[in-house]
């Protein structure tokens, strides 16, 4: 007789917290000497450490998911001084180079964990704690079985609104003409957030690192000629409790 086959969350090696994509790899050399990422880098496992135990208690915080090789993390600790920039990425490969590159860089207002993103903002981080998220090209997932691995899904504006302060802000850019649609009528419809469309154009005026700019992604698709979509959405603020 046939052995059942076990589903992905009855297998010993299932992590709900990371992609069950092929497309990303979790291997990554060790690294030594120069490119050793030290405390900079965080593996989050099956456990990742809360928001507190990873950002000083004084700064302003910001999160950016999927940072890949780090570009943005890297500018806007640079241009940010006063702001702490938490990168969560799923690829340790990523996440490895991002948080070589701050080691490097001498700034201590960075640091990148490993973990899936959504999740960890819904579990691992208290409420009203951020100033930003940013999520620069985030993977598109266009097949249609893929679509409930995409970050901007019918539930995250709720978890958006609980994390991010007052008149905090999501940051979005995006080449995926379709994805952009998609984001706007999930953020552009929910009651606790509003586009700021001045804002969109003043981030960009106020040079790298402030958000949408620099990432590798974007150099890439500028290059391509592609038409890239920006959007700043801002976190309404909470009425008196009733
Ligand atoms: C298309 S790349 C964009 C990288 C970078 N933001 C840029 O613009 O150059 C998407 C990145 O998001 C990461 N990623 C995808 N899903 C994620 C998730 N749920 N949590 C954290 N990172 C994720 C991928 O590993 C990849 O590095």
């Amino acid at each position: 007789m046939l052995a059942r086959r076990m589903s992905p969350e009855e297998t010993p090696t299932y992590n709900p917290r990371m992609h069950r994509g092929g497309k990303l790899s979790f291997r990554s050399r060790l690294p030594d000497g120069d490119d050793d990422p030290g405390a900079f880098l965080v593996m989050g496992g099956m456990d990742p450490p809360p928001l507190a135990e990873l950002v000083p208690a004084n700064m302003r915080v910001e999160i950016e998911i999927g940072p890949g090789k780090g570009a943005f993390v890297l500018a806007a600790t640079e241009a940010r001084p006063d702001t702490f920039l938490l990168g969560i990425e799923a690829a340790p490969g990523y996440a490895s180079l991002a948080a070589q590159k701050l080691r490097q860089s001498g700034r201590k207002n960075g640091r990148v964990l490993v973990d899936n993103g959504k999740i960890y903002l819904q579990d691992r981080v208290p409420d009203q704690a951020l100033d930003a998220v940013h999520v620069y090209f985030p993977d598109p997932w266009p097949k249609r079985r893929h679509k409930g691995r995409r970050f901007f899904t019918d539930d995250v504006p709720a978890v958006l609104a609980r994390v991010l302060r007052d008149h905090g802000f999501c940051y979005v850019a995006t080449d995926n003409a379709a994805y952009a649609g998609q984001v706007a009528r999930v953020l552009g419809s929910a009651a606790d957030f509003t586009r700021d469309e001045e804002r969109e154009v003043s981030a960009v005026a106020l040079g790298p690192g402030h958000a949408f700019t620099p990432t590798s992604f974007e150099r890439k698709y500028l290059e391509q000629g592609r038409v890239i979509r920006r959007y700043a959405f801002r976190r309404l603020p909470r009425g008196p409790a009733r």
